[in-house]
């Protein structure tokens, strides 16, 4: 018997906000994984700390500080390997993953290079863009409005036709693409409807009207949100 690959969402930062399967299955897996890249520690290890069991193994999956895609692939096909090996060896992994695993989450590439050899299990977790509307008490949408989903990576002229279109909109990924973004939205005249979430869920939570934010770039735990209007 081969042990179980589980990809495990722990949640946008506040360890109250792990499910109760994810505790149980943190505490319980003999083997742990996490990903951490560009050399900071995993804040998805860091959410799921009080979870973690004494003897446990832990594999970091460090990924290069620049996102070269051939780099990261050998970076994931390694430690994919080492994964496989205690799989093979029966025991379970479970994966740590920021938010919901499978919102932007590194445990795709794991999927892909495991997922058809092991069985597979996935906790969802709570995602960053929830956890930021919850910190705004605002709704994103209600009735039949939409919502848009958008990486910050996106070209500039992608992400105008995606917004414009949008009944409310999350952006995700800002880091060095914060000064594109917010040219972006004051074009479309959203400045006054967007609002700044740092840290969702976490002591250091920020949240900033984008209109008052004179920065170039964001941190890497930063989003946008512009929830729906409610009159519309
Ligand atoms: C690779 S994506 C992972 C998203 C995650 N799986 C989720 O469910 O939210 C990383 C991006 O999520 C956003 N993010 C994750 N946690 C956050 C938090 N606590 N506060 C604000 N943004 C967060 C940031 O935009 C960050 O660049």
């Amino acid at each position: 018997m081969t042990g179980r690959l589980l990809g495990v969402g722990v949640g946008p930062g506040d360890p109250e906000l792990l499910t109760m399967k994810a505790v149980r299955i943190i505490n319980e897996s003999p083997v742990i994984a996490y990903v951490s890249a560009g050399g900071r520690p995993s804040m998805a290890r860091q959410i799921a700390a009080q979870c973690l069991a004494p003897g446990q193994l832990e594999i970091n999956l460090t990924l290069p500080m620049q996102p070269i895609p051939e780099i990261a692939q050998a970076a994931y096909e390694e430690g994919a390997a080492r994964i496989g090996a205690e799989l093979e060896r029966g025991r379970d992994v479970a994966v740590l993953c920021e938010g919901d695993p499978f919102i932007y989450g590194s445990f795709a590439q794991l999927l892909d290079l495991l997922g058809e050899r092991y069985p597979t299990e996935v906790v969802p977790g709570i995602a960053s863009f929830t956890a930021a509307a919850a910190a705004v008490r605002m709704p994103l949408v209600g009735r039949s409005q939409a919502l848009t989903v958008l990486p910050a990576t996106l070209p500039a002229d992608e992400l105008a036709a995606r917004l414009a279109r949008a009944d409310a909109a999350v952006i995700l990924k800002l880091g060095r693409h914060f000064a594109k973004v917010r040219e972006v939205v004051e074009e479309l005249g959203l400045l006054d409807r967007t609002i700044y979430v740092e840290h969702a869920s976490a002591a250091r939570e920020r949240v900033v009207p984008l209109a008052a934010l004179a920065v170039h770039e964001a941190p890497y735990f930063s989003l946008l949100l512009l929830p729906a209007d409610r009159r519309s």
